[in-house]
C-alpha cells in the first residue's frame, strides 16, 4: 500500500512522559483503562512506559500490550543493552511492538551528562539501534535535547541510526528551548540533508517550557515531520508536553496545511476529564480545546456577536471535541442580548422596556454576586411580574 504523504501519525506519551509528573502515577489497571480509551481515540502509537525503571512499569507495558489491538505499543529505553532487553521482554505480547531508544545529542548533554565525546555518543546510538533491531523491527530513535544540538552533528547522528535500522527518528526539543522557526528549520535541514531520510519518519517531541510546544510541533510538521508526540491535556515534565488535542484541532481547523490524522476528535473532552481525574492533575479553565472556559462567552461584545452568528466568536464547534455545549456566562460584563437569550431559554419573552428594566436589576445583582444562575434570573423576573 502506498504511504499517504499527508498523514500525520499521533504518538501518545501520556502514560510515559505524562506519568513521570510527581503525583500523576497510575496503577496498571488505570493505565489499561486509559490505553483502551487512547485506542478508541485513534492514536497510532501508545508509549506504554519505561520498562527497566520499575517492575510496575514493566508490568504495565506487558498488560497494555495484551489489552490493545490497533495501536503500536512502544517501550522507552536508554541506549544500553539492559534497558533494551527489558523493553523487548515487556513487549512480547504486543501485536505491533516498537522500541524507543536514544541518547543525548547536544554538546551540553554529551559533555555534562555523559562526560563523553560526539564520536563515542554516535557509536553508542548506532549500537543501541542495532541491538534493538535484532528483536524488534520497528525502532524509534530519540536524539535527546536535539533542540539545542548542533544541526550538522544531529544530521550525522540521524543518518547513522537510520542506516542501523531506525524506522522513526525523534527530534525532541527536550527543554522546550526552540522558537518555532528554529525548530522548523532544524527539521527542514534534516529532511534536505540526510541522505537516507526517506527511509524513516521524522517525529516531533516538544516540551512547553516557553509555552511553545504546540507551535513548535506544528512548525515541525510544516517542514516535513510526519509524527507528533504529545499527551492529553499537555501533561508532562515541568511545564508539560505538546497537547495532542491542540495539534489535532489545528490540523483540522487549518485545512490549508493539507495534513490529517486518524483521531476521532469527538472523544477529546471525555478523555481529558478522565486523565484529569485519574492523574489528579487539574486542567486550567482557559486551556485550549478542553478547558472549562474553552467555549464560554462572557463579555457583552462577544456574547452579542456570538448570538448573532456563532462563527463570529467560535472557530471550533464544541461538539467536534465532545464538549457539552457553548455557554453564555452571565456576569456584570454581559449585555442585554445575553440576558434576553437566557430569559427566553427560561420561557420569558420581554418587550424592550421590560428588558431594559430587567437588565438594570441584573447589573446590580451581577455586581454583587459573581455567579448568576437560573434561580437568580427567575427571582429577577418574578419580582418584576409581581410589581406589574
Ligand atoms: O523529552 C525528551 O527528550 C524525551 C525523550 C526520552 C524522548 O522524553
Ligand atoms: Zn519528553
Amino acid at each position: 500500500m502506498l504511504h499517504d504523504p499527508n498523514r500525520v501519525y499521533v504518538f501518545d506519551t501520556t502514560l510515559r512522559d505524562g506519568e513521570q509528573v510527581p503525583g500523576c502515577q497510575l496503577t496498571t489497571p488505570e493505565k489499561i483503562e486509559i490505553a483502551k480509551e487512547l485506542e478508541l481515540l485513534g492514536v497510532d502509537i501508545i508509549e506504554a512506559g519505561f520498562p527497566v525503571s520499575s517492575p510496575g512499569d514493566f508490568n504495565s507495558v506487558v498488560e497494555i500490550s495484551k489489552a490493545v489491538k490497533e495501536p503500536t505499543v512502544c517501550a522507552l529505553t536508554r541506549a544500553n543493552k539492559g534497558d533494551i532487553d527489558a523493553a523487548i521482554e515487556s513487549l512480547k505480547y504486543a501485536k505491533r511492538p516498537r522500541i524507543h531508544t536514544g541518547i543525548g545529542s547536544s554538546d551540553m548533554h554529551i559533555k555534562h551528562k555523559f562526560n563523553s565525546t560526539r564520536e563515542e555518543i554516535l557509536e553508542r546510538a548506532v549500537e543501541a539501534v542495532k541491538y534493538a533491531k535484532r528483536a524488534v523491527e520497528d525502532i524509534e530513535f530519540y536524539a535527546e535535547d536535539a533542540g539545542r544540538a548542533d544541526v550538522e552533528y544531529l544530521a550525522k547522528m540521524v543518518e547513522a541510526v537510520i542506516s542501523a535500522g531506525a524506522t522513526v527518528v525523534n527530534i525532541p526539543d527536550t527543554n522546550g528551548y526552540c522558537l518555532p522557526d528554529q525548530y522548523g528549520s532544524k527539521i527542514r535541514f534534516l529532511k534536505e540533508n540526510v541522505k537516507n531520510i526517506d527511509k524513516a519518519i521524522i517525529s516531533v517531541h516538544c516540551h512547553n517550557d516557553l509555552g511553545l510546544a504546540t507551535a513548535n510541533s506544528i512548525a515541525g510538521l510544516q517542514n516535513g515531520a510526519r509524527q507528533i508526540e504529545g499527551t492529553i491535556n499537555g501533561i508532562g515534565e515541568r511545564a508539560g508536553n505538546t497537547s495532542i488535542e491542540e495539534v489535532v484541532m489545528i490540523l483540522k481547523t487549518h485545512q490549508t496545511l493539507g495534513l490529517h490524522t486518524n483521531i476521532d476528535s469527538k472523544r477529546f473532552y471525555e478523555l481529558s476529564q478522565m486523565i484529569r481525574t485519574q492523574m489528579r492533575m487539574p486542567v486550567q479553565p482557559n486551556k485550549a480545546i478542553v478547558g472549562a472556559n474553552a467555549f464560554a462567552h462572557s463579555s457583552g461584545i462577544h456574547q452579542d456577536g456570538f448570538l448573532k452568528m456563532r462563527e463570529n466568536y467560535e472557530i471550533i464547534r464544541p461538539e467536534d471535541v465532545g464538549f457539552p455545549s457553548a455557554t453564555i456566562v452571565l456576569t456584570a460584563r454581559s449585555g442585554r442580548h445575553a440576558l434576553k437569550f437566557h430569559l427566553e431559554r427560561l420561557g420569558f419573552n420581554l418587550n424592550k422596556e421590560e428588558l431594559a428594566e430587567a437588565y438594570n436589576s441584573f447589573l446590580t445583582l451581577a455586581d454583587a454576586k459573581l455567579d448568576i444562575n437560573d434561580d437568580d434570573l427567575l427571582s429577577l423576573v418574578a419580582h418584576k411580574l409581581v410589581k406589574n
